[in-house]
């Protein structure tokens, strides 16, 4: 079983990829993660370039999703919304509609911002975007708030609560994904 993990952020020390990070070390042996790291190169939605022989890192992009049993999807917060390049990611991902690589994808939200509120609302605008896309999406949300002082030595997070609602987040997807975590493990 194969994870994909996107982080919405392309800064080098991003809150949201440590995030992934600490979800994929409490993912089962069993299940490989993988992130992605394409974000960056993603053109500006076009539909006139969207045809068959699109942008080749779209194609990626689409690919990357299509292998996927799973998304984890951690997203920042500007100005209460979606990071721009995610949102503009995640348009191409979701065409052609209805058929694209998001149709009934199992996919997990959570966030991390540096303020108090952990990015909810980015979070539940991805939710949107992705379930009017088609996915799957688990309907719960996990926020890490002050993200600067969130995780500890070892890259997990710090709060035990929240520990526990990744957990709670990642048995929710896999059983979404029909490999709940103790067959996985
Ligand atoms: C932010 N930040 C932010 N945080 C938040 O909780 N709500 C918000 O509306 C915003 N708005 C915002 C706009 C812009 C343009 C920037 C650059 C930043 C703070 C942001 O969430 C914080 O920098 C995170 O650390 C970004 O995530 P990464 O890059 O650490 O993953």
């Amino acid at each position: 079983m194969l994870v994909l993990g996107i982080s919405g952020s392309l800064r080098r020390d991003s809150y949201n990829r440590r995030l992934l990070a600490a979800a994929a070390e409490l993912l089962p042996p069993a299940v490989e993660f993988v992130r992605w790291s394409g974000l960056a190169p993603i053109p500006p939605y076009n539909a006139d370039i969207d045809v068959a022989s699109a942008p080749a890192t779209v194609d990626e992009l689409r690919a990357a999703l299509a292998r996927a049993d799973a998304l984890l999807i951690a997203t920042p917060e500007y100005n209460h919304s979606i990071p721009g390049q995610l949102k503009n990611a995640l348009d191409w991902a979701s065409r052609p509609f209805p058929d694209n690589a998001l149709r009934a994808k199992p996919v997990a939200v959570f966030g991390a911002s540096t303020s108090l509120f952990g990015a909810v609302w980015a979070q539940a605008e991805v939710r949107k975007v992705l379930s009017t896309s088609g996915a799957g999406v688990i309907d719960e949300e996990l926020a890490v708030a002050s993200a600067h002082e969130a995780f500890a030595a070892d890259g997990s997070l710090a709060d035990p609560t929240l520990r526990a609602g990744l957990v709670g987040i990642l048995e929710q997807l896999l059983d979404a994904a029909g490999v709940p975590l103790a067959r996985a493990a």
